[in-house]
């Protein structure tokens, strides 16, 4: 029976705090499917959140487990998937040290998210350790022998840079053989999920529905939802294709999607109507997720030791991968 071999998948997520609807319908509801599909790694990458966090390392040690929290509570299976702190995984920093000595830094700075994120957050985070933010990425992955990587857009340049890594690698201490693989990309194919003022949904733009957010906090942060400008009141035709809250009915409840739009059309259906119908869809969605976490909450060391089993397995992978990086390198 079986024979063929399930890809290997990895990605993982900074323990940042509040998750949102846009991850849960973007990145999470994804990563519960790898679950079934692939040999799933999932990493809480909190050695990635020092890299711009690093002056406040007790918000990184409080994200972890409740991150986790909400990827269990999101479906992430932990008897299926791999889930682990990279921290924990001392391999990861050993594989970046070696790496590091055939690495241009001219690669490492012209990455578009190195000074792009200095612009946006100031030069304080311009260190050595946010330089090497892609290489610590690849090298997550390496140590995994990941082959497919789920990330969104803006991640892709990062896997760019990993890959021309590992094919300098290989040609310099391969002798022909492909000692580390290139990583593929895998794209989400949902669009962005916007927020409640019409931008990117981002905890730092304080316009996300977080997961965790309580049913009266998500209602009140619908109403405040912007929509189409011109729909001043009911009767008003509406465009649908406008509104980052008709984008949401399709996540919800997609039979919705049809009469929605029509009626917003029509202007039959006015904002406030269609904001409190979608308030309690919305909860109603998120309620089976927001009980598990509730749970999962409860079972802290339940989810301390699916963290410290999942790191200990790799750790057993990412030694194996980290010998033959040595030996390639004659330094062993
Ligand atoms: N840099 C990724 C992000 O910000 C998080 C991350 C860290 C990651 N290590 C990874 C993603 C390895 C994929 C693979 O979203």
């Amino acid at each position: 029976m079986s024979g063929i071999r399930k890809p290997r998948v990895m990605s993982g997520m900074r323990p940042t705090g509040g998750l949102h609807i846009g991850h849960l319908v973007g990145v999470l509801t994804q990563w519960a499917q790898y679950c079934e599909t692939a040999e799933a790694f999932f990493e809480i990458a909190d050695l990635h959140a020092y890299t711009t966090g690093f002056k406040d390392p007790q918000a990184i040690r409080a994200a972890r487990e409740e991150m986790v929290a909400v990827w269990l509570a999101a479906g992430v299976d932990p008897t299926k998937a791999t889930i682990y702190l990279q921290s924990g995984v001392p391999e990861i920093g050993e594989l970046e040290a070696l790496l590091a000595m055939m690495v241009p830094v001219s690669w490492l700075e012209r990455v578009p998210t190195y000074k792009g994120q200095i612009d946006a957050l100031g030069g304080e985070i311009a260190t050595y350790g946010f330089l090497g933010y892609p290489l610590l990425q690849l090298c997550d992955i390496a140590v995994v022998r990941g082959e497919r990587v789920p990330v969104g857009r803006d991640q892709v340049a990062h896997l760019e840079f990993g890959r021309e890594v590992v094919r300098r690698f290989n040609f310099l201490y391969g002798e022909g053989r492909d000692v580390l693989i290139e990583p593929q990309p895998t794209l989400s194919e949902f669009p962005e999920v916007l927020g409640t003022d019409g931008r990117k949904m981002s905890k730092s733009y304080d316009n996300a529905i977080l997961i965790a957010d309580d049913e009266e906090t998500t209602t009140k942060k619908v109403r405040s939802m912007v929509t189409d400008p011109q729909k001043i009141r009911r009767g008003d035709p509406g465009r649908p294709e406008i509104c980052p809250l008709f984008a949401l009915w399709k996540f919800v409840n997609p039979l919705r999607v049809d009469i929605v739009a029509a009626t917003c059309r029509s202007g039959e259906l006015g904002c406030v109507q269609d904001k409190t119908e979608f308030a309690d869809a919305l909860n109603e969605y998120l309620r089976p997720v927001r009980e598990r976490l509730a749970a999962y909450r409860r079972d802290r060391a339940g989810v301390t030791q699916i963290i410290e089993e999942g790191t200990q397995h790799v750790r057993g992978i990412a030694s194996g991968v980290l010998r033959d990086v040595k030996r390639a390198m004659k330094l062993l």
